[in-house]
């Protein structure tokens, strides 16, 4: 690796330089939005858990939260290409969008999948470590 390379670290890279305008509101944005999207994910999983020890209950408020966080990728993505985030969290979060409606694919067609239905809690496992580490990633840019 030679001297110029090897200068760049994470903590003088472009994304950690003090960015001036709107950008430094649009990464707090992204910081915020990314916990909570991982705060839901854990809800999420509590109202399934809920559903297999109380019955239906549960599964109606598991379907029925989903629509109250799933556009959150989306709004992530918006806010982080305008506060000009790092490629890699741009691509974990094309992931986070591409994971929800797999969600709703392993669902919908859960007996045309067969076993591969049991893909929807890895999902959920995966939701939920990728969302957490772009949760902490991007606070360190804010
Ligand atoms: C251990 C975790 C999870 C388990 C065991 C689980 C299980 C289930 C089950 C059994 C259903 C079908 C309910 C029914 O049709 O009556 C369902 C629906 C669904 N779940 Fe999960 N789930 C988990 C986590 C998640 C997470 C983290 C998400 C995140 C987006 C998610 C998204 C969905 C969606 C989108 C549906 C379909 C909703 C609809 O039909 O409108 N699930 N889940």
């Amino acid at each position: 690796m030679d001297n110029k390379e090897s200068s760049v670290t994470p903590e003088t890279s472009v994304f950690h330089q003090k960015q001036s305008g709107i950008i430094p509101y649009f990464r707090i944005g992204y910081a915020m939005l990314a916990s909570i999207f991982a705060a839901c994910i854990i809800v999420q999983v509590f109202f399934a858990g809920m559903a297999l020890f109380m019955g239906y209950a549960g599964w109606g408020l598991h379907i029925s939260f989903v629509p109250m966080f799933m556009y959150l990728p989306l709004l992530m993505l918006v806010t982080g290409i305008i506060g000009r985030l790092t490629k890699k969290l741009i691509w974990m979060n094309v992931m986070l969008v591409a994971m929800i409606i797999l969600q709703y694919i392993t669902v919908e067609f859960s007996t045309e999948m067969g076993v591969l239905g049991a893909l929807h809690p890895i999902i959920a496992f995966l939701l939920f470590g990728a969302s957490l580490s772009m949760a902490q990633q991007s606070w360190k840019y804010v």
